[in-house]
């Protein structure tokens, strides 16, 4: 597929993508985990410019997370075990939801997980009583503790029964965010869609750790840890690829986009819209400042209609 040229000094490009009927400005959506509940970034992004945010990952009751250390930096990449800290799909809410929803022209994502079934039925519940969430992002990435601690987003069978109680009690679209710490991730996007997912996005963080050599400790107290950055870009970018070619339904991309041709590279690649998450922590601008690349990459190249990208690699 070609994107249509533009004429130089006419409209500017047209940078809107849609999914599961939900219109976005740009594919820009900061990830969740990395944007907090969006009003903690208000006064650094104009939050109207993002296409949209995910939340923090909501869950039945607040949680507090795991004990520090939690964070670690690798080369090129970042390490955390933040273990889903978040104050609980009622507190959200009662405290974060009633302020964004008077934000003008803001896109909000509800990223929501458990570790039975019945959690993820019981949030979504909770949060379908609120008003202004666009879409639930399902997190599959958690052991399942039904099934012996084993990840939901790991196990074909599990994925398909959470994917279907969620899509069953969901009062929105679901888009199902798939983990990476898989063999098939074109089969797990296959099982989504199959099971009702509206969406599929991905790739959540890689497991692995860091060793300090000194100590000879753990440099995160949880001893594994969830690998995110740049470092992770080129295989994220396969599994992307892999996935769009696998379903019919619309694929976000993310992991380690940091710039504008990373962007591209990812729609390319198969992707209607993607996400930024570390990108967020070593400049919290990130998400706002990729929006402006993005324009000025599309200025450019003569490119009137981003979303026409989407699927566009060429093979020959
Ligand atoms: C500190 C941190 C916290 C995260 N928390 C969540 C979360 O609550 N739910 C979730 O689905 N993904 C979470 N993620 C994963 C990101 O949303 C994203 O999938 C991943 O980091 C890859 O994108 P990136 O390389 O742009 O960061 C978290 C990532 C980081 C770095």
């Amino acid at each position: 597929m070609t994107a249509s040229p533009a004429s130089p000094g006419h409209a500017p490009p047209d940078l809107s993508v849609s999914f599961a009927d939900i219109q976005l400005k740009n594919p820009v959506i900061a990830a969740s985990g990395t944007f907090g509940y969006g009003v903690e970034f208000e006064d650094v992004v104009h939050l109207g410019k993002l296409g949209g945010f995910v939340v923090k990952g909501l869950s039945r009751e607040p949680m507090i997370g795991n004990p520090p250390p939690r964070l670690w930096e690798t080369a090129a990449g970042m390490l955390n075990a933040i273990g889903l800290q978040n104050i609980g799909a009622r507190a959200f809410l009662e405290e974060k939801l009633p302020h964004l929803q008077q934000l003008k022209s803001v896109v909000v994502f509800a990223n929501v997980f458990g570790y039975t079934r019945e959690d993820y039925e019981r949030t979504i519940e909770i949060l379908n009583e609120g008003e202004g969430i666009a879409a639930y992002e399902l997190n599959v990435s958690c052991p399942n503790t039904e099934h012996g601690g084993l990840q939901f987003g790991s196990d074909p069978r599990s994925l398909d029964e959470v994917v279907t109680t969620a899509k069953r009690v969901a009062r929105r679209p679901l888009i199902v965010k798939l983990s990476p710490n898989v063999t098939s991730i074109a089969q797990m996007a296959y099982v989504a869609q199959e099971s009702g997912a509206d969406a599929v996005s991905l790739v959540n963080t890689f497991v692995a750790m860091a060793i300090d050599a000194e100590t000879r400790r753990p440099r995160i107290a949880n001893v594994t840890a969830g690998l995110s950055g740049p470092a992770i870009k080129p295989i994220a970018l396969r599994m992307v690829y892999d996935a769009a070619h696998a379903v019919r339904i619309p694929v976000i991309g993310m992991g380690g986009i940091s710039t504008a041709a990373d962007v591209v590279e990812f729609m390319l690649a198969g992707a209607t819209a993607v996400q930024i998450g570390t990108a967020s922590y070593w400049d919290p601008c990130a998400t706002e400042k990729i929006v402006d690349e993005l324009q000025e990459w599309c200025v450019a190249r003569e490119v009137v209609r981003l979303a026409d990208l989407t699927g566009g690699l060429m093979l020959e």
